[in-house]
């Protein structure tokens, strides 16, 4: 039990670290937070850094999210899935609200693709080619987001995954959707900014 909470607690401290922040202070001394839609994430740090730095934290914040995954397995001393489940949500709720960075932090989709990859992957990649391909469409990232955590429970479900698996992953969704509430209220006033386009402020 004490294991447990100790792994969950490092998965929060390691979610906490935010490269998005990291690397926009380390490359031009900004706070990315203060720019483009005030996301600390990878889609805002390509709006205001570019392709380069963009991919770095996409994959660095996923990194954590599958890092978490492996410390819950380690530390796991019973033959379910909830401490590894649970070590990936605390990645996630890290990086949404850091501890290292006044509990202001990203959208958490780049952390949950490096979770739900390691957790479930045949769930995750089908539901992220589907997400992928409503981004090319609509070139909406925070949509293929939205369709990427609403559409990976659904599929653990019908595949008949364990407990652990498919509410965390619910958790994950309604984290994912809270988290882009501002995104819904613009996609559907048809203001929400494009890929490629620079973005407007307010989460
Ligand atoms: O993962 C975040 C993305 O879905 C939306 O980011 O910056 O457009 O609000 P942003």
């Amino acid at each position: 039990m004490i294991l447990s909470v100790l792994a969950i607690i490092i998965s929060y401290l390691l979610g906490s670290i935010s490269f998005s922040l990291l690397i926009a202070k380390g490359i031009k001394g900004i706070d990315i937070r203060d720019h483009g839609s005030g996301n600390a994430g990878a889609t805002n740090t390509l709006r205001v850094l570019g392709k380069g730095p963009a991919i770095f934290v996409l994959l660095l914040d996923a990194l954590k999210g599958v890092a978490a995954v492996w410390i819950g397995v380690a530390f796991n001393a019973s033959p379910d899935y909830w401490v590894p489940a649970l070590c990936g949500l605390a990645a996630i709720l890290g990086h949404n609200w850091p501890i290292y960075f006044n509990f202001r932090g990203g959208k958490g989709i780049a952390t949950t693709i490096g979770v739900l990859a390691t957790l479930c992957i045949v769930p995750a990649l089908l539901a992220g080619v589907i997400a992928i391909v409503s981004i090319v469409i609509t070139r909406y990232v925070s949509l293929g987001s939205l369709i990427f955590v609403i559409l990976t429970p659904i599929a653990l479900l019908i595949m008949g995954y364990s407990a652990p698996l498919v509410v965390v992953s619910i958790v994950i969704c309604v984290l994912g959707i809270w988290r882009h509430r501002a995104n819904i209220g613009r996609i559907m006033k048809g203001t929400e900014s494009k890929l490629g386009s620079k973005g407007s402020k307010g989460g």
